[in-house]
Order: C-alpha cells, then structure tokens, then sequence
C-alpha cells in the first residue's frame, strides 16, 4: 500500500465557536484557539480541521460565508490568523480549512450581484429557475426544512438552496465560478495552510433536468443531488488546477456517498481527493422518516457497516475514520453509556475500537474528555436552525406531538456537539469571562480538561496513548482488517495483518461480562488496555471492556 503522511495523522476538529474565547463575548476565537495551542501538542495530534472561520452573518454558524479571503469579525482578523497558522506550524502542527463552497452566504456579493437582475453577469452564479405553476420548480427539499427552493419577487424566479435559504447553491456548471472557486483555494494554499475538508463536495453537480424527487418526510429527498453526473470532472479539474500543486491534505465530507463513489472520491490515483467521510454507521440510529430519533446505534449492524467501508476501500482508497464532529450528537451518548458508571469506560472502548481500524482518525473537540449530549429544558435552549426548524416544521405538520419531537430533537440536536469546551471548573468552565452563546453542558463540573491531565487514567491520557501507539506501530495504520464474530451482539473484536503481525481488538460494547477465546494471543503484547490485570483474566470481559493486543509471529520462532 501507498504511504503518505496523511494516512498517518491523526486530525482534531475544533469549532471555533465553542472552543475558547480570549475576549469575553462569548464566543470562541482564533487567539482562544492559539492559546490552547500546547493542549493540542499534549494530545499528540497533527492537523487542525477548523471549521469555518471566514466571514459569515452566521445564519449556519459559519457554514453559510460571505467572503471566502476575511475572517469572521466575532473570531479576529487576519493577523490573529497568521499567528495561529504560524504557532501551530512551529508546533508541527498543521492546519485544514473547511471549504463551503456548494453554496455561499446570500449575503454574498456574487449572490447580491445575481439577484439583482436577470441579466446581471453574476446572474448564473447561483440556480435560478422558474416556477411551475404558481409553485416550486419541483419538489426538493431544505437539508433545514421547508422546500429547497425560494422565491424571490426581484424578478419573479426561484433560487435553489439544499440548507438554509440564506444559503444559496453555487452554479458549478458555470466555469466562472469553478475558476472563482480554484483561485480563492490556490491563495490560501499559498498562504501556507495544509489542505481542505470540503462541506457537502458531493452536491454540487446537480442532477440533468432537475427532475422531482422520491418523497422522504415531507419533501422530495435532497440527496437526488449526491454524487450527482459532473461530480468527479468538476473535482478532477480542481485537483489538476489546485490540490496536485501543493502538499496538502483533502477529505470530502460527502453526503450520500456510496462505497464504489468514495473508490472514486478517495482513488488511490491520487487524482480527486485522499479521503471521505461517509456517513451510513451515523444513520444506524435515525427514525423511520427522518433522523430524528432516541435510539441507540445497534451495534451488529454498526460492525457490518464499517467493515464493508474497511474491507471495501483497503487499497484501493482511504478510509476517514470518525465518530464524532460538529453535526452528530455525542457518541458516549449514542453508543456508550454516558451514565457516571460507565462513561469513563464506554468512551474509551469506543475510541479502541475506532482508532485501532485502518484509515485516518478524527477527534472533535471534547471528545477526547468522554463529552457527552447536553441537558436540554425547553426548545427555546436550541440554538441550531436544523433542530429549531425541525421541531417547528415537524409539529406543525401534524406529524409529532410536542411531546413526541422534544426527547427526539434534544437527543439527535448537533447543538450537543457544540456546548462550550470545558476547560476547568471555573465559571462557565473558563471558555469565557462572559455569557456564553450556547450554554455550557451542566456536567462540566466533573468532565472538563483540568481534571483529565490531572488524572493518569482519564479519557484525555487514554486518547493520547491510541493517538502514540498510531505513531509506533504501522500496523495500525496499514494493517488489513478481519472482523471477528460478526453475529455477537455484545462484541466487536476485529484483526489486523501487517507482516509477521497481528493485532487483536477486542470491545465488549455492553455492561455485562462476556466470554472471549483469546487463545493464540497468551503470548501477545499488550498495546492499550482500559481495565488493568492480564490476559487470561480478561477472557471474561468486563463491562466496556477494551484491548488491543499485539502478536508478533516472527519474534515467536
Ligand atoms: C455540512 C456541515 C454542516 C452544515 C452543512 C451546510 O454538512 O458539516 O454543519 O450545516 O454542511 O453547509
Ligand atoms: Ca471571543
């Protein structure tokens, strides 16, 4: 298999906006994020994925940009992010910036320019169609409820926008905007950043016709758009004219994707991009309709899943391996136990069971302290539009009672991902001096970073070891993949193969004991263990239980 440094990283998440703030208005900052430069070090990580920090009226917390070459005013300016790039470079760190760019803001002044008239020449920047009669052009609808499509009485036609209508679609079609796009990416490449997650790559070539979608929930499904004819040309353009030119790394966050699209995607040819994130082991959980729900994700299913992606991309592409980021609610809470007993123990037997897999792993921000989902007590704590306009779409529409939709939406909000980080006990857990913009989970009293780098075995130490042991052992990085008991519903034990080596893995995802054969494995290493004591103990597995044991054949004989 191909090496390449970016298979060998490992890539922490931060949304800047709930990491840490250094001036006291309650929302995180670029010098927050240059201050807690050391922290990252600690960990051991070695890229930065920043969410967007560019400028934005925040309709989408920064997802929705309104110049792709300024910084947002809530988080600094320019030169408060060329010191964080230049401390985190000296610090062997690098950093990745989110590219937005299926859409911009509609504050945008290509989108004022195109909704000015129809014969402006921004015009066709942006999907503008007419209506069908009296109605939408078809039936889509909004990632953020409501039809993908609004009407604009300026010249009586429709623009198209997949998330929220201050989100309007960029026109890929147009070659103008593939250049626009390609020059912004090449001048921050040149600036000296080390590559780009690409927001929702896999939607910006639109479907030939823009024909009526199968109906899911309300509307006709938005995915129609996934992977869409053009897709591929438009990103093997942009790898010629940009990525091919710099060192960098690329990962597309590709909604929709399916296992023989992300082969294309994350080809090992190198000519689109290195690495997706797909997305179906975080639908394991959803309800029937939409993604709304209070399940658990099923772990049989969960081993199915990511061991097709394992087996399905091992050398012929690259796997993005992750739990958790800005948009999933917190994994100990989808698929731990985020109770005071187990916590602790489920956190770390999944991030075991994650960061022993081969592809490169993500960490998002507080995952590493075990953060779980947050305690909500009314809608009006929701600060997320997905989850406020659900709620109001979803009850009005007769389909929930209020009763119904709340447990639903404090369980599946992505505001659970974005409380504040908790950085001590302190007021407001020293993200802030002042009122935060989205209240600190209630529980940062006992999870929080002060304790864990006081405590040898908290979360925080157990992630700085997986993210060591990646680095000294390549197995883990290239080894190829085995699962174990497919069938058991307590388990997921998988193997690794590099070489004379093998690595076992062994997660008992429940809280009661289990019995595993370890026969084979007497005379294995012990690599990383969340209980302590020997093997032959451990083949009954504690709850949560945990461990990664190395066998190395050739030093045997
Ligand atoms: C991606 C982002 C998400 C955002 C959406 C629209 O899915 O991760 O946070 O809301 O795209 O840009
Ligand atoms: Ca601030």
């Amino acid at each position: 298999m191909k090496k390449a440094w970016w298979k060998e990283a490992i890539v922490y998440q931060i949304y800047p906006r709930s990491f840490c703030d250094s001036n006291g208005d309650g929302i995180g900052d670029l010098n927050g994020i240059t201050s807690k430069l050391d922290y990252l070090k600690e960990l051991g990580i070695d890229v930065i994925w920043l969410s967007p920090v560019y400028k934005s009226p925040n309709d989408d917390n920064g997802y929705d940009i309104s110049d792709y070459e300024a910084i947002m005013t809530e988080f600094g300016n320019m030169d408060d992010f060329d010191k964080m790039l230049s401390e985190a470079h000296k610090r062997g760190i690098k950093i990745v910036m989110d590219l937005v760019v299926n859409h911009t803001s509609d504050e945008h002044p290509w989108f004022v320019e195109s909704r000015s008239s129809k014969d402006n020449p921004k015009r066709d920047y942006y999907i503008w169609k007419e209506g069908k009669n009296g109605k939408e052009p078809n039936n889509w609808g909004s990632a953020f409820s409501g039809p993908a499509w609004k009407y604009d009485e300026k010249t009586d036609m429709y623009y198209l926008h997949l998330f929220s209508t201050k989100q309007p679609d960029l026109n890929w079609e147009n070659q103008k905007v593939r250049k626009e796009v390609f020059d912004m990416m090449t001048r921050w490449c040149k600036k000296g950043i080390d590559g780009f997650r690409m927001d929702v790559i896999s939607l910006i070539s639109k479907p030939e016709g823009f024909p009526d979608a199968k109906v899911v929930g309300l509307y006709g499904d938005m995915n129609i758009c996934a992977n869409g004819p053009k897709v591929h040309d438009y990103l093997k353009e942009m790898n010629q004219k940009v990525l091919s030119k710099f060192d960098i790394m690329t990962v597309g966050e590709t909604a929709g994707v399916t296992l023989d699209e992300a082969k294309r995607y994350a080809n090992s040819e190198g000519s689109e991009l290195n690495m997706v994130f797909q997305f179906e082991h975080m639908n394991l959980d959803s309800g029937e309709k939409f993604k709304w729900s209070t399940k658990h994700i099923p772990l049989v299913p969960l081993k199915e899943n990511l061991t097709k992606w394992q087996l399905g991309l091992d050398d012929v592409a690259w796997n993005s391996l992750y739990f958790c980021n800005h948009d999933q609610p917190r994994i100990v809470s989808r698929l731990g136990d985020d109770s005071d007993e187990f916590r602790e123990l489920s956190a770390k037997c999944i991030a075991t069971c994650l960061h022993m897999m081969q592809g490169t792993p993500y960490v998002y921000q507080g995952e590493e302290l075990g953060m779980t989902n947050t305690v909500f007590n009314s809608v009006d704590d929701f600060r997320d539009l997905e989850s406020v306009n659900a709620y109001r779409e979803l009850i009005e529409s007769g389909l929930y009672t209020k009763e119904d939709m709340f447990p639903k939406i404090a369980h599946k909000s992505r505001d659970n991902a974005r409380t504040p980080m908790p950085w001590d006990t302190s007021e407001n857990a020293g993200f802030t001096t002042g009122i935060p913009w989205l209240a600190l989970n209630p529980n940062y009293n006992k999870i929080n970073v002060a304790d864990q780098l006081k405590r040898e075995d908290s979360v925080f130490h157990y992630y700085q070891k997986l993210i060591k042991l990646r680095k000294e052992y390549e197995i883990i990085v290239y080894g190829k993949y085995e699962l174990l008991l497919p069938d058991d519903e307590h388990i997921f034990a998988y193997v690794r193969t590099l070489g004379n080596q093998k690595l076992l893995v062994v997660c008992n995802f429940s809280k009661t004991e289990q019995k595993f054969d370890f026969s084979g494995y007497e005379n294995a290493k012990v690599l990383i263990s969340n209980y302590d004591g020997n093997i032959s103990e451990k083949a009954t597995l504690k709850p949560y239980s945990a461990i990664a044991l190395l066998l190395d054949n050739a030093q045997k004989m």
